[in-house]
């Protein structure tokens, strides 16, 4: 149904979870990739995986489809297979995991570290032996990365990021991505930089990219539009391949978002700086993390007491603000246990159990801050 403004979604919270932060600038790029004559993978794309690649601080990077396509390809180039032990966090998106099957890995997964941390914790690589881990910074926090990675290097596991939640975190001078051997970006609509739907890979290991490379495009030697650009025209298969290639509209949308997107974290951090201190003397609230100026604030995630969890969602959706749960952990969903098998992870139930997500979006503004604290505490 068309709203007033001509948009086709009729937006029906008071306070949404997110909105996007559109402008004219994404408007004008599509419209020169229509104009140009060339709208699948190209030149647009190159361009944006190399300023992705720069802002990163990896040597290659690589645009797909999405972040699970993306994350397919970089578990497979990983060295992933049948039967190889790989730890995981239950407590993430679906996606981080489903990949994983299709790989036909041997799943086990890891406990958070705690309330103050909902990161996988490293000590569960000496207690579960891993080949490989997945390490998901949750809201874009990377707190445990370092010593993640550390303890991975000592036990030889090799290690992949999942930093669909972390566009522009920072954890000592590095972005996420550039601590393990290949990370993976979701460009999904709510992310902190969408292009829609897409994902990136990124990485420093020429191997992993000129696999994930073939992957990405049927195992073809020869790209479409290297053999528009008078290419040569012969091409092989050398790899079973995907289609997991995204458009040039998306990519021209990417690479507006990429610059705009440490001043949207910046309004995030205002927003989340407000709430923090909003909530500072409210004893029954937890807020898990500290580094909140260096994360990306994907998400602002509160512990609530578990009895009164189901109260002040209803009051808060009673008074039209949008909430959300990160997330239901992986392991409790029915396909998954058939998949995985049962795995009883008490601490990532627990907190799981106590979430609930706030509305943050940079254009939200401090007076819907203050509406939305005012409504948990009145719950409360
Ligand atoms: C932690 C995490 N991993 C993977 C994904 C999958 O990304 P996509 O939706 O782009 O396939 C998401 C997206 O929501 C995510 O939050």
């Amino acid at each position: 149904m068309a709203g007033e403004d001509g948009s086709t979604i009729k937006k029906s919270w008071k306070i949404p979870l997110f909105d996007l932060s559109f402008g004219e600038e994404e408007k004008e790029a599509v419209s020169r990739v229509l104009s140009s004559g060339w709208i699948t993978l190209g030149e647009e794309t190159e361009q944006f995986e190399q300023e992705f690649a720069r802002y990163v601080g990896t040597k290659y990077a690589l645009f797909f489809s999405s972040g699970t396509a993306a994350l397919h390809v970089a578990y497979i180039s990983a060295g992933i297979k049948k039967e190889s032990r790989v730890l995981v966090p239950s407590y993430t998106f679906v996606s981080t995991v489903t990949p994983l099957i299709w790989c036909g890995a041997h799943i086990i997964f890891g406990e958070i570290s705690g309330e103050r941390n909902l990161n996988l914790s490293h000590r569960e690589i000496d207690d579960k032996k891993p080949e490989f881990a997945v390490y998901v910074p949750i809201a874009g926090f990377m707190e445990g990365l370092a010593e993640f990675a550390e303890e991975s290097r000592k036990r030889k596991v090799v290690l992949i990021e999942d930093c669909s939640h972390a566009h522009g975190s920072i954890l000592n001078g590095k972005r996420c991505g550039t601590f393990g051997k290949v990370g993976v970006y979701s460009l999904y609509s709510n992310k902190n930089m969408t292009t829609g739907e897409g994902g990136m890979l990124v990485t420093d290991d020429i191997e992993i990219y000129k696999k994930a490379k073939l992957l990405r495009s049927h195992g073809m030697t020869r790209l479409a539009y290297e053999r528009y650009r008078g290419e040569s025209e012969v091409y092989d298969i050398v790899e079973i391949g995907y289609n997991y290639r995204a458009t040039e509209m998306q990519a021209a949308i990417g690479r507006v978002q990429l610059k705009k997107l440490d001043r949207m974290n910046e309004k995030r951090r205002e927003l989340v700086r407000l709430y923090r201190s909003l909530f500072a003397e409210v004893n029954e609230i937890k807020i898990p993390f500290t580094h909140f100026g260096t994360g990306s604030n994907y998400i602002f995630p509160i512990l609530v007491p578990a009895e009164k969890r189901a109260a002040i969602l209803h009051k808060l959706t009673q008074e039209g603000i949008q909430t959300s749960w990160h997330y239901r952990p992986v392991h409790t969903f029915s396909a998954i246990k058939k998949k995985v098998g049962l795995f009883h992870l008490p601490l990532t139930e627990s907190i799981a159990q106590r979430e609930i997500t706030l509305p943050l979006y940079p254009d939200m503004s401090p007076e819907m801050v203050r509406e939305v604290v005012n409504a948990t505490k009145d719950s409360l």
